[in-house]
């Protein structure tokens, strides 16, 4: 077998700075039980405190990604075979639908589309801030390039004082969906 028939598919985790970033060594643990090899890629907000980033790290064997490369760099992480943004902030989703590329993170998912390959979405987003038209508008923009999104999730806490699952793994089923 070559060398590139053996390789595993690549797959980008874009992570936002939302509280249940803390926990997105499940959906990188999930994604490698389906096979997939992973490479974190964090917005700048969200390597600051957001999740345990010597924990992920340690379990992708790869550097999390959150600055441009300088140009003598070569590129660190493969093409993706697919992207998952996980969890999708607010902001970030804004900026992506409005073209704007002014972090690692948003440029690799401004690019993504036009690559062709599947990127699936879960959100966290309060209803208060999922009530700006703009946010609405971005969501609708963003499916007609055929970006694939989870259902919504506030991250409020229910009647007894937990969070509700997240359901890291919807990502990996959107993906699947074909
Ligand atoms: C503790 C904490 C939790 C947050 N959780 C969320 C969240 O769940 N969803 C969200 O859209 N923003 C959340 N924010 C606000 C974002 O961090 C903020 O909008 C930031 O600019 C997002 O940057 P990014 O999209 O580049 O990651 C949170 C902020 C803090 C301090």
């Amino acid at each position: 077998m070559t060398e590139q028939a053996a390789r595993k598919p690549f797959l980008y985790v874009v992570v936002c700075a939302a509280g249940i970033a803390a926990d997105v060594s499940k959906l990188i643990t999930a994604a490698q039980e389906r096979d997939w090899e992973t490479g974190v890629i964090a917005t700048p907000v969200a390597m600051n405190g957001f999740f345990d980033t010597a924990a992920v790290e340690a379990l992708t064997g790869r550097p999390i990604r959150s600055a441009w490369r300088t140009p003598a760099e070569p590129r660190p992480f493969p093409a993706p075979d697919a992207v998952v943004v996980a969890p999708a902030t607010f902001n970030t989703v804004n900026k992506w639908a409005a073209g704007i590329a002014d972090t690692l993170a948003l440029g690799t998912l401004c690019e993504a589309a036009g690559l062709g390959v599947p990127i699936a979405v879960l959100p966290c987003v309060a209803d208060a801030l999922a009530a700006h038209p703009a946010y609405r508008d971005s969501l609708e923009r963003l499916r007609d390039m055929g970006v694939r999104f989870g259902e919504p999730y506030t991250g409020e806490p229910g009647d007894d004082g937990a969070r509700p699952e997240f359901g890291w793994e919807r990502a990996l089923d959107l993906l699947e969906r074909g």
